[in-house]
């Protein structure tokens, strides 16, 4: 038994807390901006109906043993408010974000042998205030370490897949792979399925091919295959799919696309890689930020 707080419940922290809830016997913290009234999670296995405490200001927190993060990436820093009365028994942070930055956004809250970066696979959304819905099977990569194992423990006997991996780089750089080309639905504003469209395909093989040459640079076995496995998976999909960046944009709300495309070109820069088309990705996603659709 552990006490796990969730820091930003939305389709992430709700799938985590239909996770712990399922593993058993942890006392749940949701750490929300707005008031939780309940929170019930539409699962492939059942619909859960999950009993948590719910604080929404950082003094009403109590100290636990694991603090998750699943708020997107560029909301580390509210996140971070929470950690002084979370963390202050020394609770070990688990952060499951997108992008390959985790341990440098959280570097100035959080001492590294305490930070365990994650990477999530799960098909998961919000589908009103106080109901998320998590659509398929789901896989959570971690460092096969200590820390790493300890985190795997808080989910036995839930639904989720755990993965410990001792290259824990290339997980982080083939997710990062995956989502580099997730800008193209948002700047066109269309499901997943332009992905198919041959002038599209061409352009998201070409960003995929520069996030790998970038990941290779950071030490990550990225096979030259990548762009066939990338587009393989979304070919997967079903064509009417949104991504996240494409279902921020459509509700005016901020993406993250400065921790997807953003993040290559800036290690590719470390590195004198050119990474010209998640340049202008990054751009044109900026410059839209916030514009009615
Ligand atoms: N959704 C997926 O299927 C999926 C799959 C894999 C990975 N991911 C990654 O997982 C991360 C989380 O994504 P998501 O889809 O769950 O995002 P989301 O639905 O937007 O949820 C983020 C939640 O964080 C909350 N939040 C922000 N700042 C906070 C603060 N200071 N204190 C407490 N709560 C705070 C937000 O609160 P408000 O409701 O008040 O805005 C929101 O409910 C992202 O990095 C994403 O890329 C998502």
């Amino acid at each position: 038994m552990a006490r796990v707080a969730i820091v930003g419940v939305g389709a992430i922290g709700g799938a985590l807390a239909s996770f712990l809830w399922t593993a058993g016997g942890h006392e749940i913290t949701l750490c929300t901006r707005r008031p939780l009234k309940r929170l019930t999670v539409e699962t492939p296995q059942g619909v859960l109906h999950i009993v948590a405490r719910n604080v929404t200001d950082p003094a009403q927190a109590d100290a636990v043993d694991w603090v998750l993060v699943a708020t997107k990436a560029y909301d580390a820093n509210g996140a971070a408010a929470w950690f002084p009365a979370l963390c202050a028994n020394g609770a070990s942070v688990a952060v499951l974000q997108n992008g390959v930055e985790h341990r440098e956004r959280f570097a100035k809250y959080v001492s590294p042998d305490r930070l365990l970066p994650v990477v999530i696979d799960c098909p998961a959304e919000r589908t009103s205030d106080d109901q998320f819905r998590v659509r398929g099977p789901a896989r959570m990569t971690v460092e096969d370490t200590l820390l790493g194992r300890s985190f795997a423990k808080l989910f036995r006997g839930c639904a989720a897949k755990l993965e410990l991996t001792a290259d824990f780089t290339t997980a982080l750089w083939w997710k990062l792979c995956m989502n580099s080309v997730g800008a193209l639905s948002a700047l066109a504003l269309k499901p997943s399925g332009v992905l198919r469209e041959p002038a599209i395909e061409r352009v998201a093989r070409a960003m995929v091919a520069e996030c790998a040459a970038v990941a290779r640079a950071e030490g990550a076995c990225i096979g030259d295959s990548i762009d066939d496995e990338v587009l393989t998976v979304y070919r997967g999909h079903p064509a009417d799919s949104k991504n996240s960046l494409l279902a921020d944009r459509l509700a005016g709300r901020r993406m993250e696309w400065d921790a997807r495309n953003g993040a290559i070109v800036r290690k590719g820069e470390k590195h004198g890689i050119d990474t010209p088309l998640n340049r202008m990705a990054a751009a044109l996603l900026e410059a839209v930020e916030g514009e009615p659709v």
